[in-house]
């Protein structure tokens, strides 16, 4: 009876684990929300526009899934037909040495999306100019942020007389280094 339970457990985990495993893996892809921002931070800095490199412009349906020298980009329900996942497999796009680079993840997701059927809302255009890259400023941009009030670190010494000192004084302490005193009126002038 007892080598029965035993068994009859063991069949019960066996049956259920890979129904686990499944509820562990995420739902359904969404464009919008996973897909869009890798594509955003790492692809169309360069994938944009007329200039798109590789003829490859990610940034709207009409585009992505136009056809390229070597065929379509993005074959959708077939990540390991798509150029689009190969060339993030074999770790070749991003170009080496080019940041940020997607994680593991990132390339998971993108290819579920793809394995999933590639739905990419129409309407939904990824615009170049929402991040900040080397050659633009984008809507992310620190000048371009509503002003709010930071909170000033609180006084690490009696020398802080202002808000901005502090701030000063913080970074300084957290380098392990000292203000210098005071100048005087003459030196300061
Ligand atoms: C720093 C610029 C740069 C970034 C960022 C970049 N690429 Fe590229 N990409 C290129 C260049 C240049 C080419 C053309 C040369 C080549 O194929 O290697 C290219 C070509 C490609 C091609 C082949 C297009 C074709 O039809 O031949 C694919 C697919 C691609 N990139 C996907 C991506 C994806 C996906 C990302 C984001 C994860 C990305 N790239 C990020 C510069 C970039």
């Amino acid at each position: 009876m007892r080598l029965a339970c035993t068994l009859f457990t063991l069949i019960a985990i066996c049956v259920h684990a890979p129904a686990g495993l499944h509820a562990a893996a995420p739902a359904r892809v969404s464009f919008q929300r996973d897909v869009a921002p890798i594509l955003r931070t790492m692809c169309i800095s360069c994938h944009n526009g007329a200039e798109a490199k590789g003829r490859f412009d990610l940034t709207s349906a009409k585009t992505a899934f136009a056809r390229g020298e070597d065929g379509t980009r993005i074959v959708a329900g077939s990540s390991s037909a798509s150029l689009l996942f190969t060339r993030l497999k074999d770790g070749s796009m991003p170009p080496e040495g080019k940041m940020p680079r997607p994680s593991i993840r990132d390339v998971a997701v993108l290819s579920r999306w793809i394995d999933q059927g590639a739905r990419w809302p129409r309407s939904l255009t990824i615009d170049r100019y929402d991040v900040t890259t080397d050659r633009w400023a984008g809507r992310d941009w620190w000048s371009l942020q509503p002003i709010t009030r930071p909170i000033s670190p609180s006084a690490a010494s009696s020398r802080s007389t202002g808000p901005v000192d502090r701030f000063i004084e913080a970074r300084l302490a957290k380098h392990g280094l000292e203000p210098n005193p005071p100048a005087t009126r003459r030196t300061f002038l």
